[in-house]
């Protein structure tokens, strides 16, 4: 008994010496020329494909995926955060990326096997020890659906042409602010100011978003302050009635109830006393911001993050449809 506890340990501590050695000596071949040993490269794809069905979200969580802007927005993102590893549509992978162990599959086959709630867990997740990066910005899964729902329309080949990642400056935030409604916000009907300042948040992660973060890395910072005059609202914005509007979205604006702060007392008016303007800005962006302010995932602003603590999903609905609807 004694003696195999004894041999026990002695084999236990050669183990750990033999690690220690590999390791501290730099035994092991970490040149990605030389590729995996045999059997490891299965090992980690068969822990890689059981660890995304273990946690995907539950297929009743996919949200519709068919929304023309919703897909143009996943092309727009996947073009410079995506492309430069798993290629664009029909085109070869560069001959570095192919040089990757494990190598990015082309987008093609990289989504043949998945399913959306799958590919939502890997797009936001990554894959540790492959390159596979994680989404940029935490807590914002929502933004994620977007790339899905692009990968989904690659999957039925349906795929829109994504944009050119070798555009910059305007023509750069252009091909999302000037082509895509839905999720993607109006800028121009914001003050310069407002803009600059959302980009200075994006790119220090005040402001989460994985789409804006990557795209506010990608232009110099010291072009922030034109590209929010270039996008800002030039020329003067037909008058508001201060209250415009009828019906229960106006009313809630307006009057707000025991729990809501009347947004209209810092979004009213033309030039808002606080905050953005939200007459006119599209539907989709503002039910989808509403729903981050209430749930605390966005909370740069204090006023703005306890106006929005007790709207229910109703609500958010009614004002969203309101503020959309008006001044359009
Ligand atoms: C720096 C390179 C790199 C970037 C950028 C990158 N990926 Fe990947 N991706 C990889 C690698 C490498 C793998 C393979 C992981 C493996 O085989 O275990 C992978 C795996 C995947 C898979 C799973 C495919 C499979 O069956 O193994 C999907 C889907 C995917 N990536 C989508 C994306 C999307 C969408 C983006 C952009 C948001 C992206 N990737 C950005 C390198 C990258
Ligand atoms: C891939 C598409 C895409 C590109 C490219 C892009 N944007 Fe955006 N932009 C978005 C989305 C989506 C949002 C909403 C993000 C969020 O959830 O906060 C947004 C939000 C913004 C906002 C905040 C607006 C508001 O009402 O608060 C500003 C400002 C902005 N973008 C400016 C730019 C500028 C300037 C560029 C070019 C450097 C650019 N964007 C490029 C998609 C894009
Ligand atoms: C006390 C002032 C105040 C009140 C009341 C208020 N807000 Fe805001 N709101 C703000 C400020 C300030 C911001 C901008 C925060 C920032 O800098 O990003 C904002 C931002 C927003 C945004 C993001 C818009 C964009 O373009 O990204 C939406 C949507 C919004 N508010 C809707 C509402 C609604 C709906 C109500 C009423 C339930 C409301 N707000 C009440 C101050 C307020």
């Amino acid at each position: 008994m004694r003696r195999g506890l004894l041999t026990l340990a002695v084999l236990g501590g050669l183990g750990l010496a033999g690690a220690a050695a590999i390791v501290g000596f730099g035994l092991y071949n970490v040149s990605a020329q030389v590729g995996h040993l045999p059997g490891v490269s299965w090992v980690l794809h068969t822990t890689f494909r059981n660890s995304v069905s273990l946690r995907a979200p539950a297929p009743e969580e996919v949200p519709p995926l068919d929304d023309p802007d919703l897909i143009a927005l996943g092309a727009g993102h996947y073009a410079t955060a995506c492309a430069m590893c798993h290629g664009a549509l029909g085109e070869l992978q560069s001959a570095t990326a192919r040089a990757m162990v494990p190598a990015p599959p082309p987008i093609n086959e990289a989504v043949a096997h998945w399913e959306a709630n799958e590919l939502h867990w890997i797009v936001e997740n990554g894959a540790k020890m492959t390159g596979m990066p994680a989404w940029p910005a935490e807590a914002r899964g929502d933004e994620v659906w977007a790339v899905v729902a692009f990968l989904k329309s690659i999957k039925r080949d349906t795929a829109p042409r994504m944009p050119s990642p070798t555009l910059t400056g305007t023509a750069y935030c252009q091909s999302c602010h000037g082509d895509i409604g839905g999720p993607v916000p109006r800028l121009d009907i914001q003050s310069a100011e407002y803009l600059e300042a959302q980009l200075i948040a994006y790119l220090t992660g005040d402001r989460p978003s994985g789409i804006m973060a990557q795209a506010a890395t990608r232009v110099p910072e010291d072009s922030f302050a034109e590209l929010a005059e270039a996008f800002s609202n030039k020329p003067a914005a037909p008058v508001l009635d201060p209250v415009p509007g009828e019906g229960p979205g106006a009313a809630l604006a307006r009057a707000g109830t025991r729990d809501v702060p009347a947004c209209l007392a810092c979004h009213g008016g033309q030039q808002p006393s606080k905050g953005p303007r939200l007459f006119g800005q599209n539907e989709a962006y503002l039910l989808a911001q509403l729903k981050l302010w209430r749930d605390g995932t966005l909370d740069h602003d204090a006023l703005m993050a306890a106006a929005a603590r007790d709207l229910t999903t109703e609500d958010i609905k009614t004002l969203s449809r309101y503020f959309a609807g008006v001044g359009r």
